[in-house]
């Protein structure tokens, strides 16, 4: 009789064939169609004026008018947005950002010459810790800077509560969340400006680009002045800008990708679905908790791996999937506070951003792939479970 471990079709690892003949991409961008696209382009280029006019401002109204945002103003980048946002609100000392993040959240704060103050995130949401960031408020504190992760909606109210209790300025770095909504109303409307990106891992793509969201006149303004150097044409700026504006052909394809965010974060909620469903259960897999009422973009989709009860660490399911030719990501690996850059900011433990940051796993998630694909995903991660359980990750391995 064969026993379990003989009955479970090896795993790739362990010199069984490949879930898929050929590795395919972790990432495509969804596009509009290149024509629609160019249309628009073309009365730009023919007028030979090609950054920061008339798609950019099309662009920036139906952007805020999606977002329900008093004002959008385009940038060059998120990384941009954010750096220019934070100088242009005059901010000073510490601000308080998650360590579970991209660098970029960071680095726009260190180009301010201000203090990175890294907070913990939740166990569950995976976004910054309100609580965390009231223990690490001090006189110092001009502004928190939270992070909506993989499109998930931080905790606004918490964090704006705090942010007005203790005078503190409110950022969100929502490059991951264009078309996420926070109990009904999108993400874009909250804090003193939110900042997303619009490069080509995003649901909203322009190529490179960012999105400044702010119901401040004061803010916009200014941030559209210094994406300008800080010029308002009289060539003596009254604020310290760079060069940080949208192109015109970025701008168009941003502005018929619009159209497309609805139905993206429908499959990409469909594709999370199908994720969950699949895996529930499994020894050792956990999930990012939505709160209810919440929309995620999913802009990414992530895993928990406990290696102690799935039978191998996230590492090792991670080698495992790409001999089966799935390729997976470790974002956001190594936290901020285990990065070159940031080390010296480790002050306090962060327990929650180690236990996320070392055992996450995210898995490809983009609209155009098929059920199919998902579900052979799906299959292989359990497979692989089915070994491990039985038997070491070394043992056999096909080398
Ligand atoms: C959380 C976060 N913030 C900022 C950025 C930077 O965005 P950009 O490449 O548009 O500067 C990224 C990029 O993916 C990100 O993931």
């Amino acid at each position: 009789m064969r026993t379990l471990l003989e009955s479970i079709e090896a795993p790739a690892h362990w010199g069984g064939a490949p879930a898929f003949a050929e590795r395919f991409r972790f990432i495509s961008p969804l596009l509009p169609p290149l024509d629609e696209v160019l249309e628009d382009f073309r009365a730009a280029y023919d007028a030979g004026v090609i950054t920061n006019a008339a798609c950019v401002r099309r662009f920036e109204e139906q952007s805020a008018a999606y977002l329900g945002a008093r004002d959008c103003v385009g940038v060059s980048s998120c990384t941009s947005g954010l750096t220019l946002v934070m100088r242009a609100l005059e901010l000073a000392g510490e601000v308080i950002v998650p360590s579970f993040t991209f660098f970029a959240t960071a680095h726009a704060i260190r180009w301010n010459g201000l203090t990175p103050v890294l907070a913990d995130c939740d166990r569950e949401t995976w976004n910054i810790d309100p609580a965390d960031v009231e223990r690490k408020i001090t006189a110092r504190t001009s502004a928190i800077v939270a992070v909506h992760m993989y499109g998930n909606p931080a905790n606004v109210d918490a964090l704006s509560n705090l942010a007005r209790k203790h005078n503190l300025k409110l950022i969100f770095d929502a490059a991951h969340a264009f078309g996420s909504q926070r109990l009904g109303l999108p993400v874009g409307q909250f804090g003193d400006a939110e900042v997303f990106s619009l490069s080509p891992t995003k649901l909203l793509v322009a190529g490179e680009g960012g999105l400044v969201a702010t119901a401040d006149r004061d803010l916009a303004r200014a941030v559209r002045l210094m994406r300008n150097y800080g010029d308002d044409g009289s060539y003596d700026p009254q604020f310290l800008g760079q060069n940080a504006r949208l192109g015109e052909f970025n701008a168009a394809l941003g502005l018929h990708g619009l159209p497309l965010v609805n139905k993206k974060v429908q499959r990409r909620n469909q594709i999370a679905r199908m994720y969950v469903d699949g895996l529930t259960g499994l020894p050792g897999v956990t999930f990012q908790k939505v709160e209810a009422g919440n929309r995620s973009t999913y802009k990414d989709f992530s895993i928990h791996v406990d290696g102690s009860l799935f039978g191998c660490t996230r590492d090792q399911l991670a080698q495992a999937l790409l001999t089966e030719n799935i390729e997976t990501k470790k974002y956001f690996y190594p936290p901020l506070h285990k990065q070159t850059l940031y080390r010296q900011f480790d002050r306090t433990a962060l327990p929650n951003t180690n236990y996320v940051a070392d055992n996450v796993l995210s898995l490809p998630i983009y609209e155009t792939l098929p059920d199919s694909t998902i579900a052979c995903i799906i299959d292989s991660i359990k497979r692989i479970q089915g070994f491990v359980a039985h038997r070491s990750f070394e043992a056999n391995a096909k080398s």
